[in-house]
């Protein structure tokens, strides 16, 4: 490993990867290649300010010209960019399969032109859609649910069919749902967090009995990093914290944390074809070696405890991007009116 492209490595968990790569390989260059759309945020890398092994190129997955700037001399590559919401891809769904799809073909393209050693796709377990009992293992059907976790089984399977294809050393994981530092605030921990410490409602979905697996951001990158070496190309990995918890306990636990009273939930209208519960079985993974090294509560007490320190890293987001209060609004207003408190 030389030089290591990180695509989307300027949001949450291609940041954090690109953070703990050069903790552990301090000799590796490191290139990002960030469109910078709203959930890019350059103060994710401030680590890499006066870094000479470190390259920010600013420019679209999807534009062949950018990527092969890019991918110059690299040897790994690592595709975290994508659009990510689940919420903003009900509203408007165009530009997820711009990205999310035809960004991850002109990766590919690019990466079986130069002859990479590794590509790494970073999947999302909401490829297989819901499981109401039991845990999802890596052979099982893909059923995605919204057009967020359509396109990314998209770039999912474009991903592997280039491996089947053409032989591109291809890797593909599937995670479950991340949290810690630098999360961008329209996630349901950051927000949450976020807007308690502000004594703002917490608009939680439905009836708040949805289940989610959290895995600690650091985990997840650790999980790459250890199958950049020990994976196998042509394979498929799930990535999960083992860390089931309901969304009413979730917010329960910020609350308790914070020290902030529960009236400030209110039950609002549910998110459309909204996934009732998410479970991996991550036996392959843990089979190679790899494990999670945070509990939940632990990882949970640490990042609301990031989320209080670090105030210059959200208030500009949260305040002053007009871009995220028209978000805001136009997906939470009318859910707000009206709405009740449960407690
Ligand atoms: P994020 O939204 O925080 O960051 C995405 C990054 O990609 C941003 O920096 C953005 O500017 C960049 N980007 C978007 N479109 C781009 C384009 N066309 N060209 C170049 N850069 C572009 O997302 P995240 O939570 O860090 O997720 C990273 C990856 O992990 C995604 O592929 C996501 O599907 C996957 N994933 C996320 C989770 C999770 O819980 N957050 C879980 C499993 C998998
Ligand atoms: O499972 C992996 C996926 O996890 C990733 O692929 C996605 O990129 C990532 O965004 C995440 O998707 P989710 O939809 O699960 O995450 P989100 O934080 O949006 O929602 C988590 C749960 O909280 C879900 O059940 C919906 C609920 N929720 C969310 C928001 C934003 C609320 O109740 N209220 C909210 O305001």
């Amino acid at each position: 490993m030389k030089r290591v492209l990180v695509t989307g490595g300027a949001g949450f968990i291609g940041s954090c990867f690109a953070r703990r790569l050069r903790r552990e390989h301090p000799e590796v260059e490191i290139v990002v290649l960030d469109l910078l759309t709203y959930a890019g945020n350059l103060n994710n890398l401030r680590v890499f300010d006066a870094d000479p092994r470190f390259r920010f190129v600013k420019g679209d997955i999807a534009d062949p010209v950018a990527v092969k700037d890019a991918m110059e001399g690299c040897d790994v590559v690592l595709n975290f960019a994508a659009e990510t919401h689940v919420d903003r891809s009900l509203l408007s769904a165009g530009h997820f399969f711009d990205t999310d799809v035809k960004g991850v073909f002109v990766l590919l393209e690019e990466a079986r032109r130069t002859g990479v050693e590794r590509f790494i796709q970073i999947s999302t377990d909401e490829v297989y859609g819901q499981i109401l009992e039991g845990e999802f293992s890596e052979n099982d059907p893909l059923n995605p649910r919204n057009p967020y976790s359509a396109a990314k089984c998209g770039g999912d399977r474009l991903a592997y069919s280039f491996w089947a294809s053409y032989g591109t050393p291809v890797i593909v994981t599937r995670a479950s749902n991340n949290y810690g530092p630098y999360h961008y605030p329209e996630k349901v921990i950051p927000l949450f967090i976020t807007n308690a410490i502000d004594n703002e409602p917490l608009p939680l979905y439905g009836d708040g009995r949805n289940v989610r697996d959290w895995l600690h951001v650091e985990d997840h990158a650790a999980a790459l990093l250890f199958l950049l070496e020990n994976g196998v190309p042509g394979e498929t990995y799930n990535i999960g914290g083992g860390n089931e918890v309901e969304n009413i306990d979730l917010t329960r636990k910020i609350l308790r944390l914070l020290d902030k009273p529960e009236t400030l939930i209110r039950k609002v209208t549910d998110r459309p074809g909204h996934d009732r519960r998410y479970a991996l079985s991550t036996a392959k993974i843990r089979a190679l070696g790899w494990g999670p090294a945070y509990g939940f509560e632990e990882g949970l007490s640490e990042t609301v405890r990031w989320y209080q320190e670090n105030e210059w890293w959200w208030r500009p987001i949260k305040q002053g991007d007009l871009q995220y209060k028209a978000w805001y609004e136009k997906n939470y207003a009318d859910r707000l009116k009206g709405a009740t408190s449960p407690s």
